[in-house]
């Protein structure tokens, strides 16, 4: 009778809607042979990278970094490091211990770097990171000490010795101004030099995957690849000299910092781009600092929307939020989601911090409870489908990053294999960043595409702990034993 037509009508009309909702997250599913494909492609612009010809128009950089060995245990020392370009700004004391007692021993303190700073002059921002310095030394209680220092400055730099290191280009929403093309140790020593209280011998400017693979390899002497997958991402990993075509010499190797993120800026991946992701592009919009419920302020002009970096776009936690924002956007005007209704909150970018795709996809998280996080986020999500289809949602895209970086890191092992001619490799990748250590299921769905993607190389992954500053005072140690041993 009629009742049966009404049943018949709304389970017709559930289904066509749920056709409909995966139709659009389909766009954001990506295939076996897709990726295998990313992987071919990643391998081709790595050689590009590094063939001078091809150099200065292949979107992947594939830096020499002068990094040509990975510890061996004899380092030793007192040294103090920098870290600047992940989550925090730091500044670390670093004791490396050499034979029987080998050990590393860390002091440390992060800084926040205020908004000004990262988007005011040059000057404003090494002004900073000084007057941060000097903080610490007091701190320490050491403010005549003279130590030799590892910079670690996460950013595309170009180098020509192991001290240098010019900024090709800003990411990660830094944007001050007069550092582009000038030497980040430059930069350094100048505003040391305004503050004239103390001098600093910069030994080293480490890239944060060139620390974390060298921590890594102070464990672990088969870890010869470093990976971040954080604020960013990016590679780096043990080259052959014959194959760094942009530095002399063809003898052992060196470590080549790749700068990945900016793969896909000359269309590698436009066949898998969605309109979610190139909506993280728009810069049409500049939100300003937007109040939170409960009065506190949070800065959403951080934000920088640089049109470059796809493949980072793609897969770190800057920008994973907003390209789930977007996906609800559309399902929202669709009347997929949240009964039809586009909230202002929901308007805004950069709401969706990392974080909360952490914790909405914690397996021991209860549905209600995603429905809290989302009324947190000012969405009223009042239906129960809403937070299922949310929590779908935040699911698919953290999946496609996941198996875009292992489809990168495939390329990257496999690449070393075939560089040694070898059937079979074992390798360790030393890995950082939050997204990749915090996320639920990141890490778990990026190991198994590896392994997928690039049978013959048999990977241990080893998480660092603290890795990019400790790093860069080994790799200080390493210049240190190597110059002192020259002078005597
Ligand atoms: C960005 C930077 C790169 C860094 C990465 C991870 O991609 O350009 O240098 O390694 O973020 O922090």
């Amino acid at each position: 009778g009629k009742g049966a037509a009404m049943v018949t009508a709304v389970a017709y009309r559930l289904a066509t809607q749920h056709a409909e909702r995966q139709r659009i997250l389909d766009a954001l599913r990506l295939s076996r042979e897709q990726l295998m494909e990313v992987k071919i492609r990643m391998g081709n612009e790595m050689n590009r990278g590094l063939a001078k010809e091809s150099h200065d128009q292949a979107a992947v950089k594939m830096l020499p970094t002068y990094v040509r060995s990975t510890p061996d245990g004899t380092e030793r020392g007192d040294f103090l490091a920098l870290d600047l370009g992940g989550t925090n700004f730091r500044v670390l004391l670093v004791r490396v211990r050499s034979g029987k007692k080998r050990s590393v021993e860390m002091h440390n303190k992060i800084y926040t770097i205020p908004q000004e700073a990262i988007q005011g002059t040059g000057e404003e921002l090494f002004d900073h990171i000084v007057h941060c310095i000097a903080d610490f030394l007091e701190y320490m209680g050491m403010k005549g000490a003279s130590l030799p220092l590892g910079f670690t400055f996460s950013f595309p730099c170009h180098q020509n010795r192991l001290d240098q290191g010019i900024l090709l280009k800003w990411t990660k929403g830094f944007k001050a101004t007069g550092c582009e093309g000038e030497d980040v140790v430059t930069l350094l020593k100048d505003a040391i030099h305004r503050r004239e209280e103390f001098d600093l011998d910069v030994v080293a400017v480490v890239n944060d995957t060139v620390g974390t693979m060298m921590t890594c390899g102070y464990e672990d002497p088969l870890c010869e690849v470093g990976l971040i997958v954080g604020t960013g991402t990016n590679a780096c990993y043990m080259e052959e000299m014959q194959n760094v075509e942009l530095v002399d010499g063809d003898e052992g190797r060196m470590c080549v910092n790749m700068e990945w993120g900016a793969f896909g800026d000359h269309g590698e991946l436009d066949d898998f781009c969605t309109d979610f992701d190139r909506a993280v592009d728009d810069r049409s919009t500049n939100p300003g600092k937007q109040r939170l419920n409960g009065g506190n302020h949070i800065s959403v002009s951080s934000f920088s929307l640089f049109l470059a970096h796809r493949y980072e776009k793609m897969i770190s936690g800057m920008y994973l939020g907003e390209i789930v924002r977007n996906v609800l956007l559309e399902f929202t005007a669709k009347g997929l989601l949240f009964r039809g209704k586009l909230s202002e909150r929901l308007k805004t970018r950069g709401i969706f911090e990392t974080k909360f795709l952490s914790q909405i996809e914690s397996d021991r998280l209860a549905l209600r409870q995603v429905r809290s996080i989302l009324q947190h986020l000012g969405l009223t999500s009042s239906t129960c489908d809403d937070s299922i289809l949310v929590k779908e949602v935040c699911s698919v895209v953290a999946r496609r990053a996941a198996q875009l970086c292992g489809a990168g890191l495939a390329a990257v092992v496999d690449k070393i294999r075939q560089n040694r001619n070898l059937d079979k490799l074992k390798i360790t990748v030393g890995v950082d960043g939050t997204l990749y250590k915090l996320h639920p299921h990141f890490s778990s769905i990026m190991h198994e595409t590896v392994r997928d993607l690039s049978p013959l190389c048999e990977v241990t992954f080893l998480q660092s702990e603290d890795g990019s500053g400790k790093g860069a005072a080994l790799i200080t140690a390493v210049a240190c034993r190597i110059r002192d041993a020259g002078q005597h």
